[in-house]
């Protein structure tokens, strides 16, 4: 398939971050949002079977795929609304239609949790820009799939189906990973769409049973935290993507700096605003966070006290990996923390400009390596030896989603409602 670059921009290069009212995306310059729709290109040019989700690149450099149940499944489609709002070409939207259209299935799953993402992800943002009324059912169907997964005795919905541990030590009997706070917002959002509360409940109950259990006296979180299904008992926590199981895995730190911004947003509830306040401040204030603001894969992995129930071997990496994914979450997120937060707000804006300056940076924007994505430099999983600083497509999805923000919010300013 064949695209037209249609440029939309009448100013060029224009400096980063420009304050001025523009349709389009001002947040870059005109150069580097010609590359993110190049990249996009390529993309669709490589592959245009929508059943083929673009997650990755393999160490030749070739895309990885996913299919339409995979966890990754709704962020490329996610990406393409999002490049529709930045880059307003129709192309874009009738992309972003067909590769959402096909995870129509995903509303019926309901053996993992994973659900939010992908559906709220791609639907969801389909509906924030057609208000078409299947999507709005769809999102409906998929919080009903997700709300069975939530057992009132844990007060939380369950993650994974019961398993031996990745180690195979143990049994987890009801993990719940902090992953999870992600997938709030389509219970949210599926209560305001159909006028029933049960969602919403689900999801309150489901952060303050977070806060309660997966959150150390610093405000870093644990990764998982298996609960025992029958009392709701915490049988232990852990630390399965992390360096170890007291570390701080870099990405759920931003999950649930995001999940928390956006249960106050729809709560208004100041508890959710503060736990979001104490998570930010301590991702910007950790002495392990690099000038860039893009963390290394796991906050504390330069800590020797530590010991990783992996295979780990300092020497294994040149130079530590750092976790684009999780800096462009963060981001994100702090765009929006921004205008809730009256005592730090301006500071976290300020960051996620920073952040934005990074990654936009020819460091993380690597054309010479990223094949097929716009952000090199994230990590899936160092412990499964998986995904290891390369690009993957929610660093995307999360840096376009900024990106947006950004744009919205220069036009706007507090005004802005998410
Ligand atoms: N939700 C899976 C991950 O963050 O790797």
């Amino acid at each position: 398939m064949r695209f037209k670059l249609k440029t939309l921009y009448l100013l060029g290069v224009m400096p980063l971050l420009l304050s001025c009212k523009s349709n389009g995306s001002a947040v870059l310059p005109q150069q580097k949002m010609d590359y993110i729709v190049g990249q996009f290109e390529r993309t669709l040019n490589e592959t245009d079977d929508p059943t083929k989700i673009p997650r990755s690149i393999s160490n030749n450099g070739d895309l990885v795929t996913s299919g339409i149940f995979g966890w990754t499944s709704g962020f490329f489609s996610g990406s393409l609304w999002y490049l529709y709002e930045l880059s307003p070409d129709e192309r874009w939207k009738e992309e972003a239609i067909r590769w959402t259209e096909i995870l129509e299935p995903v509303q019926y799953v309901t053996n993992d949790h994973d659900i939010g993402f992908m559906i709220n992800c791609s639907y969801g943002n389909g509906y924030r820009i057609t208000k078409n009324e299947t999507y709005r059912k769809i999102l409906i169907q998929a919080a009903t799939s997700l709300s069975q997964r939530y057992n009132p005795m844990v007060k939380s919905i369950k993650s994974w189906n019961r398993k031996k541990s990745w180690d195979g030590k143990t049994i987890w009997h009801y993990p719940v990973i902090i992953d999870n706070m992600m997938n709030l917002e389509l219970l949210f959002e599926a209560s305001k769409l159909s006028g029933d509360p049960a969602f919403r409940n689900i999801a309150v109950e489901h952060a303050m049973t977070t806060m309660k259990n997966h959150y150390r006296k610093d405000f870093s979180s644990y990764h998982m935290v298996n609960y025992d299904p029958k009392t709701g008992e915490v049988l232990n926590k852990a630390t399965v993507q992390g360096f170890a199981d007291e570390s701080s895995w870099a990405r759920g730190q931003a999950w649930g700096l995001y999940g928390f911004v956006v249960c106050y947003r729809y709560t208004g509830n100041k508890r959710f605003l503060e736990f979001a306040e104490n998570i930010a401040n301590y991702i910007l204030n950790h002495p392990e966070l690099p000038e860039d603001l893009v963390p290394y894969w796991d906050f504390d992995v330069k800590n020797t006290s530590l010991r990783p129930e992996w295979n780990y071997e300092p020497r294994m990496f040149k130079e530590i990996p750092r976790d684009a994914s999780a800096a462009a979450i963060t981001c994100s997120a702090l765009l929006e923390l921004g205008l809730y937060s009256e005592k730090y707000g301006k500071g976290y804006i300020i960051k996620a400009d920073e952040i934005i300056r990074s990654l936009s940076s020819p460091t993380y924007m690597d054309s010479a390596n990223n094949k097929y994505f716009i952000l090199n430099h994230s990590v899936g999983s160092i412990p499964h030896g998986a995904e290891i600083d390369i690009p993957l497509v929610y660093a995307d999805y999360y840096f376009l989603e900024a990106l947006v923000r950004k744009n919205r919010m220069q036009q706007n300013g507090n005004s802005y409602k998410f």
